[in-house]
């Protein structure tokens, strides 16, 4: 079913916490900035070529979402392939429009007609993981009392295989919400906000995921904020300001000009979803692009080795400790 990926290098596949099932150690994300092109006025059908390109280069985890816009091309993108080899994961908001724009939430039954719907998007009867998406902490009873019941009537009607939460990592940087959440062990699969810049997850969550034995997705691991040198350096002065940050620790005119003099890395991007690739803790980092040509490149730098142990110990010198940045 699969092809090589470049360089000979094949997907590696890894499982996924307790859901006791192999996926793909790469991801593909079908939202983010670039929503597989859509956002930049790809059609479905340009999309769908995306995500074929994907599970040909190996891929069998697939995140999408009801707000991406992205469902039916993924639904396009996996006509012809053996849908039981692939992993896909889709997600509804808890409140409607969103996390913090509306605090009205989603009854239980709209909720479940938020599934029939991505269900019918996708052309699949079922999907193999829904999310609780971008749950804030003011969220988390309404979902774990109201809605997490629901969901599991849905799933013992066969239409979900595992249950899964996101943070909204831009507006909850220190993971406040995934690290009550843990606790209950209610949650298959969670997806956590993580990059070279804010590493935070280290200490407070993946701690409690190898505890309780959760699925863990890696969500922004370059996003906006380390996909460019110049977005790197504005990033990195807002972590100044907010006094996250040291500036002598860093060069505030090109701050991660340090990893690429490394030899062997060969770029910002490869070295951030090294970063990411080789975290204890961490099952699958997700990569979201328009591009194949991005996809193909991401992939290799996921496959990478782990950074080497003196590059390691300077990001975390520097970086350690920060809390702020989501990298948006
Ligand atoms: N709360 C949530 O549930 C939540 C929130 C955010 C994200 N997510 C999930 O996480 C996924 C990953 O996050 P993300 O989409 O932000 O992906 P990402 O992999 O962290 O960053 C992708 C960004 O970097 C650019 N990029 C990627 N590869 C590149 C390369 N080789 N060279 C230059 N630029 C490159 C992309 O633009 P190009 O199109 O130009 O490649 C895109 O703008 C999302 O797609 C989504 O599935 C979930």
């Amino acid at each position: 079913m699969f092809a090589k990926v470049a360089n000979d290098q094949c997907m590696e596949y890894v499982r996924l916490g307790r859901t006791n099932v192999n996926v793909s150690v790469a991801g593909l994300g079908c939202g983010g900035h670039s929503r597989l092109g859509l956002a930049h006025g790809a059609s479905n059908e340009q999309a769908a070529t995306l995500v074929s390109k994907a599970i040909d280069l190996g891929i069998t985890f697939l995140d999408t979402a009801m707000v991406y816009g992205t469902e039916e091309a993924v639904g396009l993108g996996i006509r012809g392939y053996d849908r039981s080899k692939l992993f896909i994961s889709t997600k509804s908001w808890v409140g409607k429009g969103g996390a913090e724009t509306k605090p009205e939430k989603y009854t239980p039954a709209e909720f479940t007609a938020n599934l029939d719907a991505s269900l019918q998007r996708l052309g699949t009867d079922y999907v193999d993981l829904y999310h609780f998406h971008g749950v804030s902490h003011d969220q988390l009873d309404y979902v774990r009392d109201v809605l997490l019941p629901e969901v599991r009537r849905q799933q013992e009607a066969g239409k979900i295989r595992f249950v899964g939460m996101t943070e909204m990592f831009r507006f909850d940087t220190s993971h406040t919400m995934m690290q009550s959440a843990l606790p209950g062990g209610e949650f298959d699969v969670v997806m956590i906000g993580f990059n070279l810049l804010n590493p935070s997850a280290r200490k407070v969550v993946f701690p409690l995921t190898m505890q309780h034995d959760v699925g863990t997705l890696i969500m922004f691991a370059v996003r906006r904020g380390l996909n460019s040198v110049e977005h790197a350096v504005e990033a990195v002065a807002k972590m100044v300001e907010k006094g996250d940050l040291d500036p002598a620790s860093i060069n505030l005119a090109d701050p991660l000009d340090f990893l690429r003099a490394v030899p062997g890395v060969k770029s910002q991007i490869e070295a951030a979803y090294r970063f990411c690739r080789h975290e204890p803790g961490a099952h699958v980092i997700l990569t979201g692009t328009s591009s194949a040509a991005h996809l193909e490149e991401n992939i290799q730098s996921i496959l990478a080795p782990p950074l080497p142990a003196d590059l390691s110990a300077k990001l975390e010198a520097i970086f350690g400790d920060c809390t702020s940045a989501s990298a948006d």
